[in-house]
């Protein structure tokens, strides 16, 4: 079932002479790690405020949690959570105040938020901080204090739109880990944006690639890398004049080039040849001082349909 439907959906803001959101299309399966990548101004936050109803769609429609974001906001209001991309915390109050105030808004009994409170906590390992002043916490802890408030109140769907900005690579691991253990174990649709392919590459079941207000590729990430087809294999060699052109005897290579001291050679499974290579090399009188490997990322894909790369 879809948790999410899309169907052309556009969005122009006031004053722009172009569409934020670009008559995008499509859907969001129930249970799923969803995430829209793409780079600044690609339009995001906008489709993430047109979905949680902050932000009315110039035209086209969607639906979360089977509600029209349109015509029926509270039911979808009902059905969701959100990360902002801004901070949102009260930082006068205590992350346990933080918490309960958010399920109180939701109508949820006494009991029920002592109960819930514990449990969202635990998951983002905040049980120590909870008395203390939001102010106090790190910028990694409040990332996390977000996420607990943003389920807290068992949401159908939940929307973090860029979980992990300004979040050193440590914290960020862990948030992912957060992200992927509130899936799987309560189960929630997620669907998340970010400028960072590695965080795509590793959270999400599908990625929607977003660019000026265009979903340009729609896939799994695995997919979506297939496309890109080729492993790079990059081999460096001390200086010398070599008969590098013997590689492009071997009949899996797709491409060879050669620059300086570098060759670079295109292939399938680039792991189970580098042995072949290097035996053509030792035996060719080739001097290689370093192998590299490179399977194609997400940001392949990105430059591959943009001709850009994401952080220009
Ligand atoms: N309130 C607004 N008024 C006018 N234009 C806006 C407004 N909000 C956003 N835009 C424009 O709409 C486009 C999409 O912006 P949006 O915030 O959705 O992008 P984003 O993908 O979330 O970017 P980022 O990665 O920087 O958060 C941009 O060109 C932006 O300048
Ligand atoms: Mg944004």
């Amino acid at each position: 079932m879809a948790a999410i439907e899309i169907k052309d959906l556009m969005r122009r803001y006031r004053g722009n002479g172009f569409a934020a959101v670009d008559h995008i299309s499509f859907n969001v399966e129930s249970g799923e790690i969803f995430t829209l990548l793409g780079p600044n101004g690609a339009g995001k936050t906008t489709t993430i405020k047109i979905l949680t109803t902050l932000l009315k769609p110039t035209s086209g429609t969607a639906k979360v949690a089977g509600f029209d974001v349109d015509k029926d906001k509270d039911s979808v209001r009902k059905s969701i959570g959100i990360v902002f991309q801004e901070p949102s915390l009260d930082w006068r109050l205590t992350g346990r105040e933080n918490l309960d105030f958010h399920a109180r808004i939701y109508g949820i009994g006494r009991e029920e938020r002592e109960e819930r409170i514990e449990e969202v906590l635990k998951l983002v390992e905040l049980k120590d901080k909870v008395d203390v002043v939001v102010d106090k916490y790190s910028g990694g802890m409040k990332r996390r204090l977000e996420l607990a408030r943003g389920f807290i109140h068992n949401p159908k769907v939940l929307f973090l739109d860029e979980p992990t900005l300004g979040l050193d690579t440590h914290t960020r691991r862990r948030i992912w880990d957060y992200i992927r253990e509130l899936n799987d174990s309560e189960g929630v649709t997620i669907v998340l944006t970010t400028h960072h392919m590695e965080e795509a590459d590793y959270l999400c079941d599908h990625v929607g690639i977003m660019d000026r207000g265009e979903i340009i590729a729609l896939d799994t990430p695995k997919n979506l890398k297939d496309l890109i087809g080729s492993d790079v294999v990059s081999l460096e060699m001390n200086t010398g004049s070599y008969n590098t052109g013997i590689f492009k005897k071997l009949d899996f290579i797709t491409d060879f080039r050669k620059q300086d001291d570098f060759v670079t050679l295109k292939m399938e499974r680039g792991d189970l040849r580098i042995p072949s290579i290097m035996e053509v090399a030792m035996r060719e009188g080739i001097e290689i001082k370093s192998v590299n490997l490179r399977k194609p990322s997400l940001e392949d894909v990105f430059l591959h349909f943009t001709g850009r790369r994401i952080r220009e």
